[in-house]
């Protein structure tokens, strides 16, 4: 906004204006005047705070939750998720915001037990943290799941999951809950006997996809899901190829998950990376329009998030709002999954990225975040 003299400035304050300002607020209509500095800002202020949620207190609480809830006994999914502290004045729940976008959550399954299908407008992602010999079944499709593994769910998708192994099952859920609720576009629908039963082979698609490089005939015309899960050995194959060269200085040796017709994110409206820092890399900072919510698989390090330092380590989570300097440091060789919202802002032609310019890209550290039950 342009600088405005010291008359004007009084006159805003003076009594004319400022119970003007008040009387149309009563027939519900709003002062631009005042509205205009808070909400049009030159630069991206979310109220979703940079935040992490340690393994620890992820495991206690999950650990209690199972005393307590089947997924037949609790909302259809024994999930838990994570609530943004600057956001949790949307309401009703924070509207499950995590970023301004993003909802994200950990979501047990027992040895045993089934989680009945439906379907909804919020496009789904989960990667398995811990644990074997769960199934999740998408569209008449088994696909069983691995630690590393990453599938999809997109909008719409009948999906539902079973467990017929011996150890229980960890895994991340995102999904676009907080987009879909502020603009309006909830649906949801129970499958109507249960778990959907299959009806098509099992690992359907991943079989067809195996090749990597190359992709069946006929093939070509975009499709939401033509391939569902993306497998931990498949994903590790590319980063090594990728380690043969030099690191991208702000990234390192990271890959993004995309949908083979099309070459774009593998979910319609949420970016997803598999992202390696070997022991001692450190990477540059960089600030983004986008929002990250990242989970860390295997290693430990710290990121540095506006100044503050972030500790992490296997199976911890953390954000990174937008607009927010960030950086990751490894002190062990460290596999990160992140999930953005890098579509949403494409979508709208808003997506902008600065590096860091001073300090060779680095930053000074001016505080420590403290996490629950570390
Ligand atoms: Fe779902």
């Amino acid at each position: 906004m342009a600088e405005v003299s010291q008359e004007v400035k009084e006159f805003m304050k003076s009594s004319i204006v400022t119970d003007y300002t008040k009387d149309i607020q009563q027939y519900n209509l709003g002062p631009l005047w005042e509205a205009i500095p808070e909400i049009m800002n030159h630069t991206p202020k979310p109220h979703a705070e940079a935040y992490l949620w340690s393994d620890e207190l992820i495991k206690k609480k999950m650990g209690e939750a199972a005393q307590i809830f089947t997924p037949e006994r609790g909302g259809e999914r024994r999930a838990i998720y994570f609530q943004n502290p600057g956001l949790t004045y949307r309401k009703p729940w924070g509207w499950a915001s995590t970023t301004q976008t993003i909802y994200a959550a950990v979501q047990m399954l027992q040895p045993g037990e089934k989680a009945p299908s439906h379907r909804h407008s919020q496009s789904a992602l989960r990667f398995i943290s811990e644990g074997t010999g769960a199934y999740t079944i998408v569209q008449g499709e088994r696909i069983f799941m691995e630690e590393g593994d990453f599938l999809i769910t997109p909008k719409n998708l009948w999906h539902g999951h079973e467990h017929v192994g011996t150890e229980p099952m960890l895994w991340m859920d995102a999904l676009d809950i907080p987009t879909i609720y502020s603009i309006g576009g909830t649906f949801f629908e129970p499958y109507a006997d249960g778990l959907q039963q299959p009806d098509i082979p099992d690992n359907f698609t991943e079989k067809r996809y195996r090749g990597g490089m190359v992709r069946p005939v006929g093939d070509d015309k975009y499709t939401v899901a033509p391939l569902a899960n993306y497998k931990w050995d498949r994903t590790v194959e590319g980063i090594k190829g990728l380690m043969e060269f030099d690191p991208n200085p702000h990234h390192g040796f990271a890959v993004e998950y995309i949908n083979p017709s099309t070459g774009k994110s593998a979910n319609p409206t949420l970016g997803t990376r598999m992202q390696h820092l070997p022991k001692d890399f450190h990477t540059k900072a960089l600030r983004h329009t986008h929002s990250t919510v990242y989970h860390i698989h295997k290693g430990s390090g710290y990121s540095v998030i506006n100044g503050v330092r972030f500790d992490w380590k296997k199976g911890d989570y953390f954000v990174v709002p937008n607009w927010a300097w960030y950086e990751h440091v490894a002190s062990e060789d460290s596999y990160l999954f992140s999930v953005n919202d890098i579509p949403i802002m494409d979508r709208f032609e808003l997506e902008q990225e600065q590096a860091y310019d001073s300090n060779n890209g680095h930053q000074i550290i001016t505080g420590e975040f403290k996490a629950a039950f570390r």
